[in-house]
């Protein structure tokens, strides 16, 4: 997996073809991007869409096109609120409409992927049939689009009802209607799909597929082909569900953040020596007793930071600030002065400017790429890290673009909770009551580098933990 340098994996692998065609590069050969359909297969409640919905936010934060086509949308365009009678494969009228429906997604993914740079589709079904798969097959074979079959097929009858109330009582096909009613619809639902529900076996050895049983459990997989696939199948293996946070802090005020230096590797101010003998406190309001294991970088700040809290530590290179390169340690004002022109190139583009000898934001998300994996695979993380790092994983868990992550505000002496959720992360920010220097800087400004306006904070209903949701 590991064989491409990272910086590859921005790259779709190209195929050249032997025809000739309109669409041809300078030898005369078709070169044609890697463009793959993810069909989703499994009953209801199995978590397709949640697993759909994850894969095109780690693609799309890794800037690789994909989007999401969901079958029950389309459907709701033709029948907004079916009951259980409308899934039952002998009510023809309802076999024609959800037919209508998956022809209509499959066609606008068909469309979608005309436009260049678009990669990877998902198809968000149940997709329960071999008959339906062959046809996606056919189909996407037809215009040249790899697919690759997702099942999720889980029998935990416990896990399959608490889905049923997390997530389907609240969907538009029951809206307005009571939950308890709509979970026993739900559930007839299923038992219809049931009836005709066929899994991924060997006589469909020669499709490609990745088979997750019993949320992770076992998974089988199948003709796995290329990179861009297997990098697909090794982010669906390592997800679980179990209930987690993720806390993520900058490590305190350092001697650079007082001078408003950038880079470097300096010790703690007596201020950020006190937000580290803090924030034992501040984790333990939020985490009480939960296991956590807490992830710094290799720089004195983070660990220094760390020192106190009473759990394992792990420190990770990845985790390093951004590489400011030959602007390590001057100022952002030193830096207009000398290089005035790559000053003004950074606020143009703050995302994939990269300093002189350094790094980029764009760099630091792939470097932060294993670090996403393992995050994925763990439970309760606390993770020191710096302002720009910080920026970057958030992006991954809230979904942010990436015109706006860069300029996110994260203040020093912060605690941030994530909390996924079924199609969701909740955020929660936690201040220590520590003053700080602010080393945001808007665009065109230099930063301050004055105290945050502690007083106005203190009072302000974000010190008791606001909360805000991400995709
Ligand atoms: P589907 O699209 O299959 O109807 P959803 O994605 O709407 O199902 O269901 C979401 C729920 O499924 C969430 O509560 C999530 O915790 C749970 N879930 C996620 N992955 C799995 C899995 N592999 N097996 C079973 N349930 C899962
Ligand atoms: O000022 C603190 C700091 O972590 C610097 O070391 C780093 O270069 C900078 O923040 C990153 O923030 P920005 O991308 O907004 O300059
Ligand atoms: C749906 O109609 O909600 C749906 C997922 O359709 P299908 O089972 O036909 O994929």
């Amino acid at each position: 997996l590991s064989r491409s340098p990272p910086g590859d994996f921005m790259r779709p692998a190209v195929r050249t073809r032997g025809k000739s065609s309109s669409k041809t590069n300078g030898v005369g050969v078709q070169v044609e991007d890697t463009r793959i359909c993810v069909v989703m297969v499994g009953l209801p409640a199995r978590g397709k869409s949640l697993i759909a919905q994850k894969v095109v936010r780690y693609l799309g934060w890794l800037s690789i096109s994909a989007k999401c086509f969901n079958v029950g949308s389309y459907r709701r365009t033709n029948t907004p609120q079916p009951n259980a009678s409308f899934f039952d494969t002998s009510n023809k009228e309802g076999e024609r409409l959800r037919r209508a429906a998956a022809e209509a997604a499959v066609t606008d993914m068909v469309k979608w992927f005309k436009s260049p740079g678009n990669l990877i589709a998902i198809l968000d079904a149940t997709n329960s049939t071999k008959d339906r798969r062959r046809w996606i097959k056919d189909r996407c074979d037809s215009e040249g689009i790899e697919t690759l079959f997702v099942e999720s097929k889980c029998d935990e009858e416990d896990l399959i009802m608490s889905n049923i109330i997390e997530v389907k009582t609240t969907s538009p096909d029951y809206s307005g209607q009571d939950p308890e009613a709509a979970a026993k619809d739900f559930r007839e639902r299923i038992r219809m799909y049931e009836r005709v529900y066929e899994t991924l076996d060997e006589d469909e050895a020669d499709l490609t597929y990745c088979k997750i049983i019993n949320v992770g459990e076992q998974v089988i997989i199948n003709r796995i082909q290329d990179y861009l696939q297997s990098r697909v199948v090794y982010y669906l293996m390592n997800l679980h569900i179990k209930p987690r946070s993720i806390w993520i802090s900058r490590h305190g005020e350092s001697m650079f953040n007082v001078t408003g230096q950038i880079g470097g590797d300096a010790n703690l101010s007596p201020r950020g020596q006190r937000y580290a003998e803090e924030l034992p406190r501040l984790v333990r309001n939020s985490a009480g007793d939960t296991p956590l294991t807490v992830w710094t970088s290799t720089l004195k700040r983070t660990a220094q930071t760390a020192h106190h809290l009473p759990y394992e530590k792990l420190s990770w290179k990845a985790l390093d600030e951004l590489d400011s390169g030959v602007c390590d340690g001057l100022t952002y004002a030193e830096i207009e002065q000398r290089y005035p022109s790559d000053f003004a190139a950074r606020d143009a583009d703050k995302y994939n400017y990269r300093y002189l000898g350094g790094e980029s934001y764009r760099d630091v998300v792939i470097r932060l790429e294993p670090i996403i994996m393992e995050l994925e695979r763990s439970e309760n993380i606390l993770i020191v890290t710096h302002q720009a790092v910080l920026r970057c994983i958030y992006a991954y868990f809230m979904g942010s673009s990436q015109e706006q992550s860069p300029w996110m505000e994260v203040p020093l002496h912060t605690l941030i909770r994530l909390t996924p959720r079924a199609y969701k992360t909740e955020e929660e920010r936690m201040y220590a009551d520590v003053p700080a220097v602010s080393t945001w800087r808007g665009k065109g400004s230099k930063a301050a580098h004055a105290d945050t306006p502690e007083s106005s904070r203190r009072g302000s209903p974000a010190m008791l933990g606001q909360v805000k949701e991400g995709l």
